[in-house]
């Protein structure tokens, strides 16, 4: 027992001669790394400006967790589409989204400056025939529109609306590919003239 206790001891005492060096440069390598981090943000000039051009694999580092944490709280559609639907969500899209996301036939003027730019959620792909989101999974676009866009300007809108309205918007993109009836094209397109009006806010429940 004595003796097994000892060469542990002693192989640990062995051991200890090599292990400082080897601590300090991983302490060194971490202080480099924090200097280095720093410097750049300081001196480096990163994108800062919604114009600049995006930082090495920017769209990566925010699209795998992104995904990854929308996978976990994919929900399903409580009920299905209906002209009703459409003409609700038109409503709240026409009132909050069109500014930034534009309507049939009609872009965001800004929407394209920002930074990501906001997609244009009735018009098609530059490259390929998906109209907006109408690819995507209405719960998918359900949980960006309840729960926004971290650091690139898409808000939170579940402090606005019931979660009833925010299906419906997530519905009506779902079927933005599809032709819609005349009254839900009709609010669709009044976004342009009509007055912007600020939803009351929903009390949490
Ligand atoms: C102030 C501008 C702004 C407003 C208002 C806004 N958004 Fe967004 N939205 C953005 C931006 C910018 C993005 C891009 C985020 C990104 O690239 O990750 C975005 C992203 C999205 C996406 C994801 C698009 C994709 O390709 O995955 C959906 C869906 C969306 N918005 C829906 C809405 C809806 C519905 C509303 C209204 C209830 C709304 N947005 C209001 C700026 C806005």
């Amino acid at each position: 027992m004595t003796t097994q206790h000892n060469s542990k001891y002693s192989s640990y005492g062995r051991s200890g001669g090599r292990l400082a060096p080897f601590v300090l440069g991983i302490l060194f390598t971490i202080i480099v790394a924090i200097a280095g981090g720093w410097a750049y943000l300081k001196y480096g000039r990163p994108p800062v400006a919604a114009a600049d051009p995006a930082f090495p694999f920017e769209a990566q580092i925010v699209h795998v967790p992104l995904g990854a944490r929308i996978d976990k709280e994919l929900q399903k559609a409580p009920f299905g589409t209906s002209e009703d639907v459409f003409e609700a969500g038109a409503k709240t899209y026409a009132t909050s989204c069109a500014s930034c996301h534009g309507t049939p036939g009609h872009d965001s003027p800004y929407g394209k400056w920002m930074y990501p730019q906001a997609p244009q959620l009735f018009k098609k792909h530059i490259r390929g025939n998906v109209v907006g989101v109408s690819d995507d999974e209405a719960g998918e676009t359900f949980w960006k529109i309840k729960n926004g866009i971290r650091l690139t300007g898409m808000p939170a809108y579940q402090h606005l609306y019931s979660e009833a309205q925010l299906w419906d918007v997530a519905l009506l993109l779902k079927n933005a590919d599809q032709p819609m009836p005349d009254p839900v094209a009709h609010l669709l397109q009044q976004e342009s003239t009509a007055p912007v009006s600020v939803p009351s806010p929903v009390s949490p429940k």
